[in-house]
């Protein structure tokens, strides 16, 4: 009967979603002694708490029929998104503004503008798969040009799109994380930014750049967005408060050009991004709070991502190949010749420390001499404890290959 329910069920489904994959959440990333560096979750020890409680409580003081009432998006927290852009060299207007629950829900909507079964999109390899999942469900055809140290590989882009309209094809859009990249952390080079706008206008493609960690500089110089070195439209900016103020609240933005905010606006069939969230935002995000967290935030990662880097040092083979962060969340690993990351999950677990294997940022198959670590999430002592174990396990499995 459950089986005959779950076909004549499974019938119903679109092909879209029949192909869907469920996305696989850490369940706990403390489970019991395991170590978990596979996923980007923010520290909870430093989380605003007192502030967001004060925020809450202005949020409802100002005005509780704006805040809990069916009520537009809050234009304060639009305001403070378009004065930041502008402060940066973007020419930027409340219309050119879009808040999203999370910038996922924004990325996720993207196909539903732009792509049709079959059209062309351009991906980083690697990327982060949350976003370029939603692409392939859409039934685009990815294709993928690879990152370097310094960011995506834009002379690949070149020859990619000089390819692709040899037969007439156009891509629909480039999706890209320039400034500390997930997962490799790269931070694409000042040339290549400018190649890589100027090859979107000459192509007439868009760029999608997605911006989620760029707040979190912890070394370096900060660079322009590729929105503010743009003079033509071609670049759309998506970011988000997760990595900052906390992923819960789920609250991210876009900025593009309003032909394209408008329609992405009418394909969120919810309307607005929640009053009271977004108002509470803009409370918490008023007075400089913000700008005193990112301070603090950038300092505390700066320091787990020195002791991530340090521990590598010590405990891993010496043919590990790791460049370090200028920010973000991550550590990516190249793993000595031979050595496969699959392979090596299931020992490391055995050790009890957890990581992504790199064929999960991959589309095309690639990866398997790769991980990802996120130093974001576990204590410093953890950190430590963690890569000894990995170190541990790779020479195991080095010594059994
Ligand atoms: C590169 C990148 N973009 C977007 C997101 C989605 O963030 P959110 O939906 O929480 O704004 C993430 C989350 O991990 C990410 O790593």
């Amino acid at each position: 009967m459950t089986t005959t329910t779950h076909h004549r069920l499974e019938e119903l489904f679109t092909a879209r979603a029949r192909t869907m994959q469920p996305l696989l959440y850490p369940s706990s990333p403390d489970n019991g002694d395991m170590i978990s560096l596979a996923y980007g979750l923010a520290d909870p020890a430093l989380f605003p708490a007192d502030d967001l409680v004060s925020a809450t409580d202005a949020a409802l003081r100002d005005d509780i029929d704006g805040a809990l009432n069916y009520s537009p998006v809050d234009g304060e927290l639009v305001e403070q998104i378009v004065t930041r852009l502008r402060s940066e060299g973007v020419e930027a207007e409340a219309n050119n503004i879009l808040i999203g629950y999370g910038s996922g829900q924004i990325l996720g909507l993207l196909p539903e503008l732009l792509v049709e079964p079959g059209d062309t999109v351009i991906i980083e390899g690697p990327s982060f798969m949350g976003a370029v999942r939603r692409f392939a469900i859409a039934g685009a055809r990815l294709v993928t040009v690879p990152v370097d140290g310094q960011g995506l590989d834009v002379a690949a882009l070149e020859e990619t799109l000089r390819g692709l309209a040899r037969e007439g094809v156009r891509p629909r859009f480039i999706y890209t994380i320039p400034t500390f990249h997930n997962p490799t952390g790269a931070t694409l080079t000042l040339e290549r930014r400018k190649r890589l706008v100027s090859l979107a206008a000459e192509y007439g493609v868009l760029v999608v750049e997605d911006d989620a960690y760029g707040d979190l500089r912890f070394s370096g110089q900060p660079l322009p967005h590729l929105a503010a070195l743009d003079d033509s439209g071609w670049v759309m900016r998506v970011s988000t408060f997760s990595k900052t103020l906390a992923p819960g609240v789920r609250v991210g933005w876009a900025y593009a050009r309003r032909e394209i905010i408008e329609r992405l606006a009418m394909l969120k069939l919810e309307g607005e991004s929640g009053p009271f969230i977004t108002r509470l935002v803009a409370k918490y995000c008023a007075d400089g709070r913000l700008e005193r967290h990112i301070a603090a935030l950038t300092s505390h990662y700066r320091h787990k991502c020195n002791v991530m880097l340090e521990a590598i040092q010590r405990e891993f083979p010496a043919d590990v190949q790791v460049q370090a962060p200028e920010g973000g969340f991550f550590v990516w690993c190249r793993l000595p010749e031979g050595m496969s990351a699959s392979a090596l999950l299931p020992v490391a677990e055995r050790h009890g420390v957890a990581f992504l294997p790199g064929t999960r940022c991959f589309a095309n198959g690639s990866g398997d001499d790769a991980l990802r670590l996120a130093f974001s999430y576990q204590p410093a002592d953890k950190i430590s404890a963690g890569i000894r174990r990995l170190g541990a396990a790779m020479r195991e499995l080095g010594e059994a290959v």
